[in-house]
């Protein structure tokens, strides 16, 4: 057991033996940092849900390596699961399969089946290898964020997050920015429980089969809950042509000076002057949005903190498939 390896210089090697002796490491993938643990030892899983906050039959997704160590879970992969692999993995797309009956049953939190991913950041992918060296062939891994909060996606974010309780990995900062897609995989039709950025329509093209409708006895995935990925300041969406004259109605009502409002859009306002307001460009395309998503909540609500209290404006994004992954995010934070 390496002496208390905490800290900046963390190596992937010491994150790995770590994990083989039923700590938590904190780690990068391509979507967001997760907070793992070794799935197969309950009592190591229960920490994560202990650390986050997090409901215990909330199931957590476990990270493989690859398709072999999907087999050590699953109590079968189904063809379409297969496909869905073959196509993305390694990458941001999680599939939901039946369990292999006694394995990871704290990771699963109770459920009889098992969520996969197989991380394509190389960091992960180092410390899963060398895991498996080590006798771990998955990683259970949730969001490293305290329940219901703002994924992170930077290693200082999980520092923010957890001060220096848990060991972190630095990665840099998160390519994809937002959670993979989930695709229950456990029904006769494939359901997207929770979008990614790998769009419906090339889920589908690579199943070969439509996707069904998630339904009301589709199993939880707390990403689905209606209020998630909450900054402390209230969160709403503005149509860019309303958000001058909004503002505009907000400085000049009567009485008290009106709280900060931190206005996350792609283009800017004079708001200068008197006006509490603070801006952060928007990116113009999905995928730049999805990069900045979270640290864009995560920095616009501590300026609104620091200021004392306010709210958030996010510019309502575009109609369409492309912007489905974080529009999804969008809405759970404003909820
Ligand atoms: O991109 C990601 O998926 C990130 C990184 C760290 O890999 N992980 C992540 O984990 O987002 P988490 O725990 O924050 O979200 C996992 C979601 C949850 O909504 C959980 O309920 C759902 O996956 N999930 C996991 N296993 C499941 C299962 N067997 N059935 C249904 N939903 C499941
Ligand atoms: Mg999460």
């Amino acid at each position: 057991m390496p002496e208390n390896p905490i800290g900046p210089s963390l190596t992937v090697a010491q994150g790995a033996d770590l994990l083989a002796h039923g700590r938590l490491v904190a780690f990068p993938t391509e979507t967001v940092y997760g907070l793992g643990a070794r799935a197969d030892d309950d009592r190591a899983v229960a920490a994560i849900f202990q650390a986050k906050g997090r409901p215990a039959d909330h199931p957590l997704i476990v990270h493989v390596l690859d398709e072999q160590g999907a087999q050590d879970f699953a109590a079968e992969l189904p063809p379409v699961a297969l496909r869905l692999m073959k196509a993305f993995w390694p990458g941001p797309l999680t599939v939901i399969v039946p369990r292999r009956p006694g394995v990871a049953t704290a990771s699963a939190g109770g459920q009889d089946s098992i969520g996969l991913r197989c991380p394509s950041h190389p960091v992960a992918r180092e410390l899963l290898w060398l895991a498996r060296e080590r006798g771990v062939s998955g990683v259970a891994a949730p969001s490293a964020n305290r329940f219901g909060r703002v994924s992170p996606t930077t290693a200082q974010h999980v520092r923010d997050e957890f001060g220096d309780a848990v060991a972190v990995l630095d990665g840099g900062a998160c390519a994809v920015g937002i959670e993979s897609a989930i695709v229950d995989c456990t029904r006769s039709v494939p359901v997207l429980l929770r979008p990614g950025t790998i769009g419906a329509a090339a889920i589908e093209s690579a199943a070969g089969q439509r996707l069904g409708l998630v339904r009301a006895d589709s199993p939880r995935a707390s990403g689905t809950l209606e209020s998630h990925y909450a900054p402390l300041a209230r969160v709403r969406t503005v149509p860019l042509q309303e958000i001058g004259s909004r503002l505009q109605a907000l400085l000049q009502r009567p009485g008290p000076a009106p709280q900060c409002v931190a206005l996350y859009s792609t283009t800017g306002l004079d708001c200068s002057g008197a006006a509490p307001v603070v801006w952060r460009p928007m990116p113009q395309t999905p995928e730049e949005l999805a990069r900045d998503l979270f640290a864009a909540l995560r920095d616009l609500d501590a300026a609104v903190q620091s200021r004392g209290g306010g709210e958030i404006w996010v510019q309502a994004i575009p109609e369409g498939a492309a912007w489905d992954g974080v529009r999804d995010r969008l809405v759970r934070a404003c909820a």
